[in-house]
C-alpha cells in the first residue's frame, strides 16, 4: 500500500455499479495483503471507520478485530448501536470497551478546552493500546484514512517530507507495531458513502453528521460534570429526534446542543429552580470552513423547547445560536 497518489485516471465514485467494482477490487487486494493474519481496527461508529469495518468483514470475516472505545462522550444511545449494528448485524468480531469513568475521571476539573481536548485524545490512544496489547498475533492495524487526509499530510509536511501516513489511531505507543491496512485512503468523502451503501451499511449511518472525535467533549462547556453532561446528552436526542420527525435531519448538515457552565434562575411548580440553558446550533456548510446557520420554523423550535425543558433535568431556558461562520465557529468549545 505504497501508493499515496489518486490515478488521475482513477473514476469518480459516484454509482452503486463503481462503488461495487471498488469494492471487489479492495476486497482482493486486502486478502492478498493480509492472507490469514488479524486486522485491529478501532471503530468509532463514524462513517470512515464503519465502512472500512464493513469492507474487512466482507474481505476477511473474523480475521478482522474491531475495538470500539466509550469514551463516555457520546451521543445517546451511539455505542450501543455500534454494537448493535456491526456484532449482531454483521457478525464483526468486536471487542466493546466502556472506559466512561476512566475519561470523566481524568476530565473531573479540567475547563480549559485544549486541555481537555488533549487529555481525551491522549486517554483514547492508551485504552485503545492496553486492549491491543491483551490482544495476539495482531500484524495490521486498519485505519479510516481518506484522501483529505492524506492531502492535508503533505501540505502539512510543506513539501519537506515524505508523505506521512494519516493517523487516525496517531502516535500508538512504541511497543506497537503494525501494518497499515488503509483501503479508502484514495477515495473522498462522497465516494466513501457511495461505498458504504453498496456495502449495505444504513443510509441514516453513512449520511451521518460530523461528530467531533472529543465528542460531547466539546459541547459540555468547561469542566464537565456526569449531570450535566447527561443533560446534554438527552437535550440534543431531543433535538436530533425533533429534527427527524419535521424533516430538517435532510436539510441541515450539522445539529446539536451545546451546555454551558453556568446557571440562571428559572421557575418550576411555582418554586425557584436554578438550570443551565440549552443551545441549539444548527448549520450548513459545504466544507466547514465557513458556514450559515440554518431557519428553524417557530412551531419547531417551541415543540423543542417544551420538551426540552420539561423533559430533561437540570435545563430550565433553551437559546438559539445564530451566529454563522465566521465570526463564530461551529463548535463551542
Ligand atoms: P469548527 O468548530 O472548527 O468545526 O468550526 C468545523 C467542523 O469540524 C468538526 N470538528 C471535528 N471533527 N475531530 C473531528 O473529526 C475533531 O476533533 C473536531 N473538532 C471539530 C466540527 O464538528 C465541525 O463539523
Amino acid at each position: 500500500m505504497e501508493n499515496n497518489v489518486r490515478p488521475e485516471s482513477m473514476a469518480r465514485i459516484t454509482t452503486p455499479e463503481l462503488a461495487k467494482a471498488f469494492i471487489e477490487e479492495q476486497v482482493a487486494q486486502v486478502r492478498a495483503q493480509v492472507g490469514d493474519k488479524k486486522v485491529l481496527l478501532a471503530l468509532s461508529g463514524g462513517v470512515d471507520s464503519s465502512v472500512v469495518a464493513a469492507l474487512l468483514i466482507k474481505a476477511i470475516g473474523k480475521q478482522l478485530v474491531c475495538v470500539h472505545v466509550n469514551h463516555g462522550l457520546m451521543r445517546k444511545d451511539e455505542s450501543e448501536s455500534v454494537v448493535k449494528m456491526f456484532r449482531d448485524g454483521l457478525n464483526a468480531n468486536l471487542i466493546y470497551v466502556d472506559a466512561t469513568d476512566r475519561f470523566l475521571d481524568l476530565l473531573a476539573g479540567v475547563s480549559d478546552p485544549e486541555r481537555k481536548r488533549k487529555i481525551i485524545g491522549k486517554e483514547f490512544i492508551e485504552v485503545f493500546a492496553d486492549e491491543a496489547r491483551k490482544l495476539e498475533d495482531i500484524t495490521f492495524l486498519a485505519q479510516g484514512t481518506i484522501y483529505p487526509d492524506i492531502l492535508e499530510s503533505i501540505k502539512a509536511a510543506e513539501g519537506k517530507k515524505a508523505v506521512k501516513s494519516h493517523h487516525n489511531v496517531g502516535g500508538l505507543p512504541e511497543d506497537l507495531k503494525f501494518e497499515l491496512v488503509e483501503p479508502i485512503k484514495l477515495l473522498f468523502k462522497d465516494e466513501v458513502r457511495v461505498v458504504g451503501e453498496a456495502l449495505g451499511l444504513p443510509h441514516a449511518m453513512v449520511y451521518r453528521q460530523p461528530f467531533p472525535g472529543p465528542g460531547l467533549g466539546v459541547r459540555c462547556l468547561g469542566a464537565i460534570t456526569r449531570d450535566r453532561l447527561h443533560a446534554l446528552r438527552e437535550a440534543d436526542a431531543i433535538l436530533r429526534e425533533e429534527f427527524d420527525i419535521c424533516g430538517l435531519n435532510e436539510k441541515v448538515w450539522q445539529y446539536f446542543v451545546v451546555v454551558p457552565d453556568i446557571k440562571s434562575v428559572g421557575v418550576r411548580d411555582e418554586s425557584r429552580y436554578e438550570g443551565w440553558p440549552a443551545i441549539i446550533r444548527a448549520v450548513n456548510t459545504k466544507d466547514a470552513m465557513t458556514a450559515t446557520v440554518e431557519e428553524i420554523p417557530y412551531p419547531v423550535l417551541h415543540k423543542i423547547v417544551d420538551r426540552i425543558t420539561h423533559e430533561v433535568e437540570g435545563i430550565n431556558r433553551v437559546l438559539v445560536d445564530l451566529t454563522p461562520k465566521p465570526v463564530g465557529t461551529i463548535e463551542w468549545e
